[in-house]
Formats: structure tokens, C-alpha cells, sequence
């Protein structure tokens, strides 16, 4: 199964949830990988796995398809093995940018989606991490996934973008990708002492978005796990931002 977590809105939690949901699913024991396509590097950066990444990038990956190759290397040379078991990363590239326009008008929007094609056999979960802007590789992204993961930071911004989203995807959905679906909406950095958030919940429930039941509290153990370079299944297991993502992951998982 291959999710994508994006929302156009920045800092609502798109890489630390990639990479915490991805490391739960690793550490019960499937084999899962993350695509970094942010060139921000955040969830690469997360896991350690920007050095000695040269020449495997997932701008590598992308280069392949607009530059002359004698031998093309499959997508699974440029799958890392993390720090962790069963956990495997592409990493992301600041060359995104720069190699972005001719992508796109070279039609190479399919790339992504043929190149996870061939890994989706070989792994049970496949996590990618989007930049906050509807991109070529967001795009992408959207037309390689199986289902989209729309964490939000509960306030009035964050459901301002909904609808649109939610207009996209279903252009999407009808233009390149039957498949894809919106799995559910995160609420991330859930403050549960104010009205506001609960409110917007509420609304947003109303009018028919699926949100998922286990809301993700604000707490400074995320930034100490981005700090140490460790998921917080790794870093703090009982601690209650960990279990809630944990009871998310599982609401994932049975939806298989
Ligand atoms: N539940 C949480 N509690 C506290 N801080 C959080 C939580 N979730 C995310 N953060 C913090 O919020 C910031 C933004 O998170 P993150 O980078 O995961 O968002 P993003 O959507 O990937 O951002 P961008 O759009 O820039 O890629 C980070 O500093 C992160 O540590
Ligand atoms: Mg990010």
C-alpha cells in the first residue's frame, strides 16, 4: 500500500508523521520504505541518511528519466537502509528544483508511479513525504499513491485548504489515478484544553471529512525525537505522542 501524506500547508506535521508512521510500521515488522520529495530534506535528515547519498537521491532517480544513461539502475538501488530494521529510505535532494521544469515538460509525471510500480512487491508499506506546495512531485506523488493522509493543524487556515484538496484529488482521482483515495485527515498538535480546535473537528466532521479518531497532542518530544535523530518508537515507546501514533498506525493498518 503506498500513502501519500500531503497538505499544501506548511509545518502541519506532513514529514514528522511520514517518518513516525513509517518507523511503527518498521518496527512491528514490515518492511516499509520512505520517499523523501521534499527539498527540504526534513524526513531524510530525521533519519541520518543525507550523507554518503550522493548519487542516490531520488533526484538521481528523476534524473535518469531526462538524461542519457547507458545502464539505468532500478528504483531499488536507490532504496537506503536506515539505522532501524525493516525501515529503508530514498532520501530527498535540494536538485529537485533545479530539475523540476524540465520534468514537467518532458511529461515525466509517470516516473514516480512506474519506478514504485516495480518496489511495491517488496515492501508492505511505502510512505512518502511531499513538499507543502502542489508540485511536480507532489503531483506525482498523488498519481502513484494508493491513498492520501491529510494531517492538519487544527486551525481556520488548515480547513480553508481542505476543500481545495479535496477538489484536486478528486481531479485526480478521475484524470490519472482511480485508485487513489482520501484515507483521512490527522489532527496534529491537538491542544485538547482549547475550544478552537475541538470546533474545527467538529465542523469539519459535519461536512463529511473523515478525521481520523486518535488525535495527535502537541509535545515537545517531537522536536527532542527530530533533535536525536529518532522516532519516537525508538526514542520515548510509552510516551503518549508515541501511542497515539501508534493508535493511528493501527487504524491504518486494519483499513488494509
Ligand atoms: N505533535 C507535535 N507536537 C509538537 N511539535 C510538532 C508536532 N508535530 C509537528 N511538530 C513540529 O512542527 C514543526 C513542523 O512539523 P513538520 O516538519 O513535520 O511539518 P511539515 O508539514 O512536514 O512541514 P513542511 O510543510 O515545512 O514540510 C516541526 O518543528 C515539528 O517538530
Ligand atoms: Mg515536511
Amino acid at each position: 500500500m503506498i500513502r501519500v501524506l500531503f497538505n499544501k500547508k506548511g509545518g502541519v506535521g506532513k514529514s514528522s508523521l511520514t517518518v513516525n508512521l513509517a518507523a511503527i510500521a518498521a518496527s512491528f515488522g514490515h518492511k516499509t520504505l520512505i520517499i523523501d520529495l521534499d527539498t527540504q530534506c526534513n524526513s531524510s535528515a530525521y533519519l541520518n541518511a543525507l550523507q554518503n547519498s550522493e548519487q542516490d537521491t531520488i533526484a538521481d532517480l528523476f534524473a535518469q528519466s531526462i538524461t542519457f544513461h547507458i545502464h539505468r539502475r532500478p528504483a531499488k538501488d536507490f532504496c537506503q537502509a536506515t539505522a532501524h530494521e525493516n525501515l529503508f529510505i530514498i532520501p530527498g535532494s535540494t536538485r529537485l528544483t533545479e530539475m523540476e521544469s524540465e520534468l514537467h515538460s518532458r511529461h515525466k509525471i509517470y516516473k514516480l508511479r512506474e519506478a514504485l510500480e516495480s518496489l511495491k512487491k517488496d515492501y508492505d508499506y511505502i510512505f512518502i513525504d511531499t513538499a507543502p506546495a502542489l508540485n511536480f512531485y507532489s503531483l506525482s506523488a498523488l498519481i502513484a499513491a494508493d491513498r492520501c493522509l491529510i494531517p492538519i493543524d487544527c486551525d481556520d487556515f488548515a480547513r480553508q485548504g481542505l476543500y481545495s484538496l479535496q477538489q484536486k484529488i478528486a481531479e485526480i482521482r478521475e484524470d490519472h489515478n482511480d485508485a487513489l483515495a482520501i484515507e483521512g485527515i490527522i489532527a496534529n498538535q491537538f491542544l485538547g484544553t482549547a475550544n478552537l480546535p475541538k470546533q474545527i473537528i467538529e465542523e469539519l466532521k459535519a461536512e463529511g471529512f473523515n478525521v481520523l479518531p486518535e488525535y495527535i497532542s502537541q509535545s515537545v518530544k517531537m522536536r527532542e525525537s527530530h533533535q536525536a535523530k529518532q522516532p519516537l518508537i525508538h526514542l520515548a515507546p510509552k510516551h503518549k505522542l508515541t501511542q497515539s501514533l501508534v493508535t493511528i498506525f493501527q487504524h491504518l493498518d486494519t483499513a488494509e
